[in-house]
């Protein structure tokens, strides 16, 4: 949940750490700090707060060195401070680290070192790791050819818990060493210079050229050469890969926030992640997915387990498995699923989707299927993610860089790459009629102009924003394919704008919550299946009688009733609806947070990826 940067070359490593870090805030940032080696001493800058606090502090604009680490935290051992601010130093200054991840056994670790003398300034988990590396350092490693790594990978192996680290030492001036487990890291290769990431898009504008680190794999980054470690210390050549993505994709592109840049960007992203894999021509083709008929036909249910949005594309997946495919789905949060004991087996295909494919939980589910036999299918954003190498499939949504904490692009995309994957198996098993299949193919063709036409008509929706973002509680409700955009609207409120949402099957409103209607309340009601329009009319009726006011979000002849507003969507299949219907309620979200003077990218208390428990 925290981001980390490094920086070794020939220019001044200062400005680039800063720069790299203003990109990783979104994952987490209540405080930051650099490291730097200026002439064999450690420099540390270090605070509570945001990035550009940090880039004001005294002395900052000074460092020369060419060297250096770089975090930005999202709290979890130690409140925010400039003590529990990392890099984080042993108490001799030689040795420095910055970690994202979570040490669990700290504590052990901590007794352990305070009776070989030595003291702690902060409440972290962190603070054991450069203390460990000091004691191997003069203890077991003393003889090693490889000292500073064999000090690094003894203090790795008292570890339990996840980290991506970084770690310099004053004694080696020439070199960072990394080493990652079940936390993200990556390294950018350039001429001469090299640099470290919790993800592409932060150094995206200096290398399209990167090492996607291996959990357990150790490198030791020189500025013009890398060396690349098994977990045995054995030395190894690492493939390079060249990512595509443009260097503005990470930038606002004249957006005042990421939110709004990714909101706008969902007809091109959504283009991206048809791709080439559905056209009215042919049966739909993932190049790389290696999923047979046959295979198809031994499964018995599907389980598509994830966390928060990403679930939530996960519950139209299974309205789109079952009418199409006619395979029984079930949708999981994943930390619930982990713990569960779920009936899986090598009859069951558990698919898991990720944006970041980082989230801790949802890995440790895909885990525990592949124990139970089950055959596992990733769906990620980001190429090469931790998830995708588990999986024994992986399908790539290609939403570019998302941002903003508040899931936008990511969310549209993945509900569209799951119908084509539904329409896959549909073809290869046959279990849908071709009509209805091809009609469904060229509304997911349409829904790019469709979702333009929606972003060029917007002054409803703000206007709508203007009066509610004052309120303090609202409901969204829905029937069917229209529950789920409910419930990824009500989240998508709750996170930017801070007003407590709840969402509701609309039927079962009068079993307990309409208790809580009272005059003025604000209820939003999503209408896009012509089989349930009557009845979900009838219960927003119900609503309005105990003095609701109302915003309907709809693409059907709903006639001249008594709600308030009324936001027409183009029409389309109900099954692809929630494309279309969530694009109205990620605005209001997006105008109610800005009217309220909020950070709606970096909302509180949040991070972008979850990547501890
Ligand atoms: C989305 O707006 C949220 N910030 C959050 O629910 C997110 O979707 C969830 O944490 C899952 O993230 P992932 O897709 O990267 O696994």
């Amino acid at each position: 949940m925290c981001g980390i940067v490094g920086y070794i070359g020939n220019k001044k490593a200062s400005p680039i750490l800063l720069n790299g870090l203003s990109y990783l805030e979104y994952r987490g940032y209540d405080s930051a700090g650099i490291a730097v080696i200026e002439v064999n001493d450690i420099v540390v800058k270090k605070d509570k707060g945001r990035v550009k606090n940090l880039s004001s502090l005294n002395g900052i604009n000074e460092l020369k060195s060419s060297i250096g680490i770089a975090h930005t935290r999202w709290a979890t051992h130690g409140k925010p401070s400039m003590e529990n601010s990392h890099p984080h130093m042993d108490n001799s200054s030689t040795f420095c680290v910055v970690h994202n991840g979570i040490i669990e056994n700290y504590n052990e670790l901590k007794e352990f070192l305070i009776s070989k003398g030595y003291n702690f300034i902060s409440q972290t988990d962190t603070e054991v790791i450069p203390n460990l590396i000091h004691y191997h350092y003069y203890n077991k490693c003393k003889s090693s050819e490889n000292r500073f790594l064999c000090a690094v990978k003894s203090a790795i192996n008292d570890l339990v818990g996840s980290y991506a680290l970084e770690i310099i030492s004053n004694l080696y001036p020439d070199r960072i060493i990394v080493v990652r487990k079940d936390s993200p890291l990556v390294i950018g290769k350039s001429e001469n210079e090299n640099y470290i990431s919790s993800d592409i898009p932060a150094i995206l504008s200096y290398t399209k050229n990167f090492y996607l680190l291996d959990d357990n794999e150790f490198a030791v980054i020189y500025n013009d050469h890398i060396d690349f470690f098994d977990e045995n210390l054995c030395m190894h050549n690492k493939e390079i890969k060249n990512i595509e993505w443009s260097a503005s994709a990470a930038d606002k592109n004249g957006f005042e926030d990421y939110m709004l840049k990714e909101i706008y960007e969902q007809p091109q992203a959504i283009r991206e992640t048809i791709g080439t894999k559905l056209s009215n021509e042919t049966s739909c083709l993932f190049d790389d997915l290696k999923i047979s008929a046959d295979y198809l036909k031994t499964i018995n249910k599907i389980y598509i387990v994830a966390c928060g949005t990403a679930m939530h594309a996960g519950l139209v997946g299974k309205t789109l498995f079952e009418k199409l495919c006619k395979i029984q789905t079930e949708v999981d949060i994943a930390s619930e699923f982990r713990y569960r004991n779920p009936i899986i087996d090598d009859k069951t295909l558990c698919i898991y989707i990720s944006q970041s494919g980082e989230t801790a939980d949802t890995i440790a589910a895909l885990k525990l299927a592949k124990l139970n036999g089950a055959r596992t299918l990733a769906i990620s954003n980001v190429i090469g993610s931790s998830i995708t190498r588990e999986a024994d499939y992986t399908i790539y949504t290609h939403a570019g860089p998302e941002i903003a904490v508040a899931s936008t692009k990511a969310y549209t995309s993945q509900v569209v790459l799951i119908a084509i994957l539904a329409i896959f198996f549909a073809e290869l098993l046959g279990s849908c009629d071709k009509n209805i299949i091809s009609e469904l193919k060229s509304d997911i063709i349409e829904l790019p102009i469709k979702i333009e036409e929606l972003l060029n008509n917007v002054d409803k929706i703000k206007e709508f924003a203007k009066t509610v973002y004052t309120q303090k509680d609202m409901f969204f409700l829905g029937r069917g394919i229209d529950y789920c955009t409910a419930m990824e609207g009500s989240l998508k409120l709750k996170e930017i704008s801070y007003i407590h949402s709840e969402a509701y099957a609309s039927g079962e409103l009068k079993h307990g919550p309409i208790a809580l209607i009272e005059n003025g309340i604000i209820v939003i009601g999503i209408i896009t299946d012509s089989n349930l329009v009557e009845k979900s009319i009838s219960n927003l009726q119900e609503v309005i009688t105990r003095g609701a006011k109302t915003l309907i979000i709809t693409n059907q002849n709903i006639g001249n009733l008594n709600f308030d507003n009324v936001i027409n969507i183009p029409s389309t299949n109900a099954l692809i609806s929630p494309i279309l219907a969530i694009i109205p309620l990620q605005l209001l979200s997006y105008y109610i947070s800005k009217n309220k003077g909020l950070d709606v990218d970096k909302p509180r208390n949040l991070a972008k990826s979850v990547t501890v428990e």
